[in-house]
């Protein structure tokens, strides 16, 4: 059996059961690719089966407000990608009569579509025949054609070599074959080379050492911050303001505070960042809780404190509000914050 008819019977025997397969919608076909940028499978599954449940057309989406769909995407991370999505959405409405672009270059012009994404939705959802290289098909592709080095001509002699294998009939299936392969066989770690489908044709297992392939990329050791936030309670409501929709986490709500910068104490800091940003001098109480959270390109140890005032009022040009604990579920709120919604649900809010 040649390549693709070696994989695609693969494929036809061990493919994994998913919801976004096998429908032939391209609205949830482009989803699911969204979802799954930086997601693993699992995690993505219970998130895209809620959100067509809510949004079962695009069109649903395009007219819900960004709030909505940000509650949805709550818990999935790189929230820009819902707002990208949601943006595109209304664009694809707007211009295009509700009709998702079936032509790689258009697509690729929407809010969040990069080549990998705009590859993956043309050759699943419309039979294009264009190779959607992401890390699982980079990499048996390194193993197969023995490339350990993954610089710029590798990378073209991968997309050339793709080009040519793939399956003109199924492109979308030829796609998801790899990258099924590389989530379940070709792993980076521990490849079962005995059960590839395609182990005859593997420069990397020849050479006895599949794992060398490709040649890791150092990890660049990621900054670790300090963050002081503050529970600023008026009776039995707290103060929130939703993130501007430019930063990290845009378009979420959270606790005012910030950075402890060098030589400040963790309530030092929150002082000074709530004088800077709300323009209010609370007194300190007790420490709410603390946290750990671990971003893409950093991490932080978060610590809340309650807090009061008197006669002032936070002052922010943010977008704010009072809510009860009652309350949090309406808003879209990070992880972090959340981890600390539970420290204080545990505790009985201890307020
Ligand atoms: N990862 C990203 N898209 C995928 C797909 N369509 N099938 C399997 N894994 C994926």
């Amino acid at each position: 059996m040649s390549f693709k008819e070696s994989i695609l019977s693969w494929y036809d025997e061990n493919k994994r059961s998913l919801p976004f397969r096998d429908i032939k919608n391209p609205y949830f076909t482009w989803l699911s690719e969204i979802m799954l940028q930086q997601t693993q499978v699992n995690t993505m599954i219970p998130y895209f089966n809620r959100w067509i449940n809510i949004f079962p057309t695009l069109n649903d989406v395009a007219n819900a407000t960004e709030q909505e769909v940000l509650k949805l995407w709550e818990g999935l991370g790189y929230y820009s990608r819902c707002r990208n999505f949601q943006k595109a959405t209304q664009i694809v409405m707007k211009n295009y009569d509700g009709v998702i672009p079936n032509n790689y270059n258009e697509f690729l012009r929407l809010p969040g579509v990069g080549p990998y994404t705009a590859a993956a939705v043309m050759s699943i959802a419309f039979n294009k025949s264009i190779p959607a290289i992401d890390g699982n098909i980079r990499r048996v592709s390194s193993r197969i054609l023995g490339r350990k080095k993954m610089g710029a001509q590798a990378q073209k002699r991968i997309r050339n070599y793709l080009e040519r294998e793939i399956e003109h009939h199924r492109p979308g299936d030829f796609n998801q074959a790899l990258m099924d392969l590389g989530s379940s066989i070709c792993t980076p770690q521990k490849p079962m080379c005995k059960q590839c489908p395609i182990n005859t044709m593997c420069f990397a297992m020849d050479s006895g050492n599949p794992e060398l392939y490709p040649e890791k990329r150092k990890k660049k050791k990621s900054p670790h911050y300090n963050v002081a936030a503050g529970l600023i309670w008026d009776n039995d409501k707290f103060f929130i303001q939703k993130r501007s929709a430019k930063s990290l986490l845009g378009g979420l709500w959270e606790f005012p505070g910030g950075k402890v910068e060098k030589g400040e104490t963790v309530e030092g800091a929150l002082k000074r960042e709530l004088k800077e940003e709300c323009n209010i001098e609370p007194t300190i109480h007790g420490k709410a809780g603390a946290v750990k959270h671990v971003f893409s390109h950093f991490s932080i140890d978060l610590t809340v404190f309650h807090c009061s005032i008197d006669e002032q009022t936070p002052k922010t040009e943010l977008p704010n509000t009072w809510i009860t604990p009652n309350e949090i579920k309406q808003y879209p709120f990070p992880a972090a914050n959340h981890k600390l919604f539970k420290i204080l649900d545990q505790n009985d809010w201890n307020i």
